[in-house]
């Protein structure tokens, strides 16, 4: 692409990362702008790094979001287009051995926030949205909505640790307890699962004796702000190919997935 990728993010906390993406669009190691920040706690911290850097900020509020749910069941703010038994069968955070009621209550206070946060998203048009420490998993309702054209995923995300390996909310720690001799970050877009989405960089550090959690935090974080700007770069410059890949597993049982393959520009 010739012109600057326009960057949407979505963020829960401090916003570390999103500052090392909005200092690599000033340095023009990306090639593009960070458009809006979107949180959905009010109180995060890397908010302020963005009005700081006079981006346009929103909030949806998911606790509260889901509060409410529990209390009233939330059926006048259901979107329009919401349709349950779709986005069941396509999401993978639940299987149709778990209790149907979990599935049921994620989708439908999700959608509720996703419609919310689609619609805050709505003034900003993006090329890329970016999860910078976002804590939320995103449904198939939110994501075909953003990836509008399917053969080219546009959300990506930054995961503390080498998936497929430790997904979920703390992979440093569950890297550090497992006992690992190396831990590291991985770069990836975003599908209807938790962290299963196609890789497209990682990057590995050494775990001494001496490390600690706190210590193994460190070091990894140093390399996120490396890897997602670098990730987000090949991105700008269409250099990120999705392809679709039939392997056998070992056991036999045929699987097609989709992974990245970075190409020459
Ligand atoms: C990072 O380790 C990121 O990988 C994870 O959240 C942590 C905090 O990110 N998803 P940040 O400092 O808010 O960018």
């Amino acid at each position: 692409m010739d012109k600057k990728i326009r960057i949407g993010a979505l963020i829960s906390g401090g916003g570390s990362n999103l500052q090392a993406i909005i200092d690599a669009c000033r340095s023009s190691k990306i090639e593009g702008q960070v458009v809006f920040v979107g949180s959905d706690d009010p109180d995060a911290g890397g908010l302020t790094k963005a009005r700081k850097n006079k981006i346009p900020t929103f909030v949806v509020d998911y606790k509260s979001i889901i509060r409410n749910f529990k209390k009233d069941g939330g059926g006048t703010l259901l979107p329009n287009d919401f349709d349950f038994d779709e986005l069941f069968t396509k999401q993978t955070f639940f299987s149709d051995t778990d209790d149907p009621a979990k599935g049921q209550f994620f989708l439908f206070s999700r959608a509720i926030a996703e419609a919310e946060l689609l619609n805050a998203m709505e003034p900003y048009p993006f090329d890329l949205l970016v999860l910078a420490g976002f804590m939320r998993n995103l449904t198939p309702y939110f994501i075909d909505r953003v990836n509008i054209d399917r053969t080219r995923p546009r959300i990506m995300n930054i995961h503390p640790a080498l998936l497929p390996a430790f997904a979920g909310l703390d992979g440093y720690g569950d890297t550090f307890r497992y006992g690992c001799k190396v831990g590291g970050c991985t770069v990836h877009f975003i599908d209807y699962g938790e962290d299963t989405g196609p890789i497209i960089g990682q990057r590995a550090f050494q775990i001494q004796p001496e490390d600690t959690i706190d210590s193994i935090r460190i070091k990894g974080l140093k390399l996120e702000w490396e890897l997602y700007p670098e990730c987000i770069q090949l991105f700008a410059e269409g250099r990120i190919k999705t392809v679709r890949r039939n392997f056998k597993l070992t056991g036999g049982k045929n699987v097609t997935r989709t992974v990245v393959q970075i190409v020459d520009s």
